[in-house]
């Protein structure tokens, strides 16, 4: 993974960009005595209460309360991750984005290596699309066309054709100068070990590029055009592309429409193909396996609402099965999770073909809730007249509700299995494995200041719950649970500059703050939701903070100069010399040095 991006890069960033013209190039505005106003675009509304301040450079609605600075809007609006937008935002100016620690010459090989596999999968991806114009591509044309692949679709998936030889790829990108040992790594060449010969992974194949959100190509699926097996070939896993997490179709859907609100999960390449053919741009498909949590987790970014498209027979509704299990933990309220079942023996392609585009739009709409396919399943092939039949399906619907995160839908779910078995809701409850109530967080504030108490001193619960948090620790407790906090920070952030994941996880969350504006808990928590990150930061969130809200503020001051304390060193010293001296020698000094100084002097004893 890339470094951080330093935070005076995002302060130049922002000086830079106007929102107006970020804002203004999705929502149309209107000039307003000194801000523009127009519809907001994160609620439904008539008349304009979405107002953007060219002076602060800021937009708020007055209707939905969103407001926040350009970075902010285009996560929200196009769905997009901090990074992203820091990236998006920096290429509209031409800027190139820093990462801290790109200097270190391990990082720069891993990156050089990086740009290196994606230009060698898009000069492959191009070769394939011409080899298609081709006369050797003809077959392949014809086969497009008799699968009713339009010239315009073919086009925008980046259809290709790999050509029937053993060599062809292999000797095009040589004659590029790329080694043999990065084509073999990135799954375009088969290596044999034996032979010690290497030779072209996909041959007389139609090719489907397999694409990252932003359009990079990150693999290839490649179909036969006769009865040839296996029917699919696909990128093996390679430092780029993990089947388990990619979706064929993504990046087109995105293209298609930046305002997704809800996305299929189809099984194939040419399901995606032909929906979008018939003009539903919104499907995707898994690579041969089943959906992940990592799937379902990157498309719950983009859209509230996923529809599964299973076949109508037994491996259908076994997958759909399946798909519940997954699901399940990731529905948080706000989501939806929907479940549509095909007729026997077809799939979307052949479907929509048969039925056209609106009865297929019908099928969409009338696809069973998760709800409804939960109860559902869990009442096949039991007579819920028997007791124990009733007994065995409240106890799976049951387990199946365990896995659901806290929620309105969670519970509502209890109350249908308790309408439904005719057992009182708190009967159902009382069997539901308890939430684990976290351990009171019982660090005082003076203990935050003096960490380095014996450890035999400290009686043995709170020895337990201090070290379960440690400081670093602490300090982001404070931060989720009052992303206001921010403000208070000095804004060197050299006093949390330390190694481990806490101290790494609190500069991303005071950056994320800085740069967004946000105030609440929960967007945070969304932000950094399906990592490892959000895990940490959603447990600490449930961590009461068990004191109070002035309080607050003074343990973060005291945990911050505490931590600049420690971090001090002999060559911060030095730093604060060569600063002095500048500044007395008459040379004025910038104001990223003078807020250095400050906080320099500011961490001495
Ligand atoms: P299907 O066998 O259902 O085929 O595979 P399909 O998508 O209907 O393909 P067409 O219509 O005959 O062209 C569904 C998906 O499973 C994976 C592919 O991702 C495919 O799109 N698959 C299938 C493989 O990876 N390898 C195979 O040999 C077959
Ligand atoms: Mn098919």
């Amino acid at each position: 993974m890339a470094g951080q991006i330093p935070q005076r890069f995002i302060d130049d960033l922002l000086a830079r960009v106007d929102v107006v013209e970020v804002v203004g190039e999705r929502v149309k505005l209107k000039k307003a005595g000194r801000n523009h106003s127009g519809l907001c675009p994160f609620h439904q509304e008539k008349s304009p209460s979405f107002t953007v301040s060219a002076d602060k450079q800021f937009y708020h609605c007055f209707g939905c309360g969103a407001h926040g600075n350009a970075l902010r809007f285009l996560m929200e609006y196009d769905k997009l991750r901090f990074p992203e937008a820091v990236e998006q935002l920096a290429s509209r100016l031409g800027m190139e984005v820093p990462r801290e620690g790109a200097d270190d010459p391990r990082a720069q090989a891993r990156e050089k290596k990086r740009k290196e596999g994606v230009n060698l999968l898009e000069m492959s991806a191009s070769y394939f699309r011409e080899r298609l114009k081709m006369p050797e591509g003809q077959v392949a044309r014809e086969y497009l066309e008799q699968r009713g692949v339009s010239d315009e679709i073919r086009e925008l998936f980046g259809i290709g054709y790999a050509p029937a030889q053993w060599e062809a790829l292999k000797r095009h990108l040589g004659g590029q100068g790329v080694d043999e040992s990065v084509q073999i790594e990135y799954g375009l060449l088969v290596h044999h070990e034996d032979s010690g010969r290497s030779y072209d992974r996909f041959r007389d194949r139609v090719v489907f590029p397999i694409r990252d959100i932003r359009g990079r190509t990150l693999g290839f699926g490649g179909r036969v055009m006769g009865d040839a097996k296996p029917k699919y070939l696909n990128s093996p896993e390679t430092p780029v592309f993990h089947k388990g997490r990619e979706l064929y179709g993504l990046y087109e859907a995105r293209q298609a429409s930046p305002k997704l609100e809800r996305l299929l999960i189809v099984e194939g390449y040419m399901d995606v193909v032909a929906l979008a053919q018939y003009g539903i741009h919104n499907a995707v498909a898994t690579l041969g396996t089943a959906t992940t949590a990592d799937h379902l987790r990157r498309l719950f970014r983009l859209v509230s609402e996923v529809v599964f498209c299973f076949d109508g027979d037994k491996a259908g509704r076994q997958a759909a099965a399946r798909a519940l299990e997954t699901v399940l933990p990731e529905m948080i309220d706000g989501r939806q999770a929907r479940f549509l079942f095909l007729p026997e023996g077809e799939d979307p392609d052949s479907l929509v073909r048969r039925e056209g585009a609106s009865a297929f739009e019908d099928r969409v709409v009338c696809a069973s809730p998760l709800s409804e396919f939960l109860f559902e399943h869990a009442a096949q092939g039991r007579d819920l007249a028997q007791l124990e039949s009733r007994e065995r399906y409240a106890s799976q619907v049951l387990s199946a509700i365990e896995k659901m995160p806290q929620g309105v839908l969670k519970s509502l779910m209890l109350t249908e299995l308790s309408r439904r078995t005719g057992v009182e809701q708190s009967r159902f409850e009382a069997l539901l494995a308890p939430v684990v109530a976290e351990e009171p967080e019982l660090m005082p504030f003076d203990d935050a200041m003096e960490p380095a108490v014996e450890e035999g001193q400290l009686p043995q619960r709170r020895r337990k719950s201090s070290a379960a948090l440690g400081l670093m620790g602490r300090t982001l407790q404070l931060l989720v649970h009052e992303p206001r906090l921010v403000e208070r920070l000095p804004e060197s952030l050299e006093w949390c500059d330390g190694q481990g994941d806490d101290a790494r996880l609190c500069r991303d969350v005071i950056e994320l703050l800085r740069a967004g504006g946000y105030s609440s808990a929960q967007v945070l928590l969304m932000h950094f939701h399906g990592s490892e990150d959000g895990e940490r930061l959603a447990a600490l969130a449930r961590k009461e903070l068990l004191i109070p809200g002035p309080a607050r503020a003074a343990e973060l001051d005291g945990l911050v100069s505490y931590f600049q304390r420690a971090c001090k060193t002999p060559s911060r010293q030095q730093e604060i010399d060569t600063l002095l001296a500048k500044q007395q020698s008459g040379e004025r000094l910038s104001s990223e040095e003078r807020s250095r100084l400050m906080s320099l002097l500011a961490a001495r004893d």
